[in-house]
């Protein structure tokens, strides 16, 4: 294979160097390009563009292939937990018996919040959505650790890593209960994280919840899961805000604004409120995917589709799996759930679906399965983020490690007005405000 590629612009033939990652994955490196020829290259929605090298996480969208540091989803899925995976999203390895005990008490150590913390819930709405409480939390937590503030620091790093980790989790349970008016629960050093999380959730102060190994088991797949996933949207924003030298709870804060969104870590809770649509319209899904195929609804399959995966996610695979064994063992029969295999067998038939590429991703089945843990819609994001919290991590470590990172800074190609001169208000005419005046396109073809 040659190592470089050539690009004629303008006459001149610029050579760039091709990049080989260690699964085969190629890319022309342009990093130069515009100090070379004051050329850039435009990829709007970044589908073509590498930002970074990054040994975290390997995905190959044709194939269907998910692995952390080089493990296959799979086979953590089976036989992993949640803070076994965490530990080695952020620090490479699997853990050592004595480092996985080590990490686990750190974790427990780590999980109240301030005390003083908690008066900042008061200060939020009843119906506030808990992503919103959970991002100005996490940010609010910077503010208790003066440390924080010096930036990535490989000597207290660990302990901000583990007091994220842990205390996402306080945060997110504190949250919702908030949102209840129920009693904050606090969570109790004799419990695993998520038995931990489910307890501050739904237990009382006078009874315990009743933790079924079933569900504890759910929901730390769930967590499992979702823990990374290569450069996606909030891990991209985690990388931004960190590559600017931000403190850790400042970027992973950011990262939860960017999940929250309904064509990202808010598909999950958009996939059910779809589903009750469907169902409380009398559909069997047909008419709704009829509504989809038409492009002038604007309404997406929630669910389905991927950037990467152009196969079935082999997260999806494993959701779905977990689902029937839950809904079976809790003997829950959940009417979504036939709704969603109706949707599911209906899409993957359909040439509309099949010629795009479009298979149900992590989030189709995976807010049936909280649905039946007892886990209210509204929470279901906030879940997703609890299980990225390490793959932000990890991000954020390597970016802030790596020698050669240069602040994020993309360029654009400016499609406004050319140079026109400011015009004072009296001279601007009376009719209509700015508003009406336009959207500042151009007054002329951009050149
Ligand atoms: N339903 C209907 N049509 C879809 C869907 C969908 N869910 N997803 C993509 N398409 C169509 C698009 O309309 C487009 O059609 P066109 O070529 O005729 O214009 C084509 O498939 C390609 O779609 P893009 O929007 O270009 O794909 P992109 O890679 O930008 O978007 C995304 C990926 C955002 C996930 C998209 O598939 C989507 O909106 N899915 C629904 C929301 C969702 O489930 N998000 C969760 C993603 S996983 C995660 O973040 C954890």
């Amino acid at each position: 294979m040659n190592n470089s590629a050539k690009l004629e612009l303008d006459g001149r033939i610029y050579e760039l160097p091709l990049v080989v990652g260690t699964e085969g994955e190629r890319a022309v490196d342009i990093s130069q390009l515009r100090q070379q020829s004051g050329w850039i290259t435009l990829d709007e929605g970044y589908g073509n563009t590498g930002s970074c090298r990054s040994n975290i996480t390997f995905i190959d969208g044709e194939k269907g292939i998910l692995r952390y540091r080089g493990v296959p989803i799979e086979e953590l899925a089976e036989a992993s937990t949640f803070i076994e995976t965490a530990f080695l999203i952020i620090y490479g390895q699997l853990p050592t018996q004595r480092e996985l005990r080590r990490f686990s008490e750190l974790l427990t150590r780590s999980e109240n919040i301030h005390e003083d913390m908690k008066y900042h819930f008061e200060g939020f709405p009843s119906n506030a959505h808990p992503m919103a409480i959970l991002s100005s939390m996490i940010n609010a937590a910077s503010c208790f650790y003066p440390e924080l503030m010096r930036g990535y620091d490989p000597a207290t790093f660990e302990a901000q890593a583990a007091r994220l980790i842990s205390q996402v989790r306080t945060i997110a349970a504190f949250a919702y209960r908030k949102s209840r008016g129920m009693p904050i629960i606090y969570p109790k050093p004799s419990f695993k994280y998520t038995a931990n999380f489910l307890h501050m959730m739904f237990s009382d102060p006078y009874e315990d919840y009743d933790l079924k190994p079933e569900v504890v088991r759910a929901l730390d797949l769930i967590f499992l899961l979702h823990a990374d996933h290569e450069q996606n949207c909030s891990t991209a924003t985690v990388r931004f805000i960190a590559s600017s030298q931000a403190n850790l709870f400042a970027s992973a804060a950011a990262g939860v604004c960017a999940l929250w969104g309904p064509l990202h870590g808010g598909a999950n809770q958009a996939v059910i409120e779809m589903l009750d649509h469907i169902r409380s319209t009398g559909d069997d899904g047909s008419r709704f995917i009829q509504e989809v195929k038409d492009k002038k609804s604007g309404k997406r399959l929630m669910g389905f589709g991927h950037r990467v995966y152009k196969h079935y996610d082999p997260r999806a695979k494993i959701i779905k799996r977990k689902c029937d064994e839950l809904l079976n063992a809790l003997k829950v029969e959940d009417p979504l759930l036939d709704i969603a295999k109706r949707l599911e067998e209906t899409a993957l038939r359909d040439p509309y679906f099949v010629e795009r590429r479009l298979y149900p991703n992590v989030d189709f089945y995976s807010g049936i399965i909280m649905r039946a843990i007892g886990i209210p819609v509204e929470m279901f994001t906030v879940v997703f983020a609890i299980g990225r919290m390490p793959g932000w991590i990890a991000n954020y470590r390597e970016i802030s490690m790596g020698s050669a990172s240069r602040i994020y800074r993309p360029r654009q190609i400016y499609t406004g007005s050319n140079q026109r001169p400011y015009v004072p208000i009296s001279e601007r005419g009376s009719d209509g405000g700015s508003a009406s005046r336009g959207t500042g396109q151009p007054a002329q073809p951009a050149r």
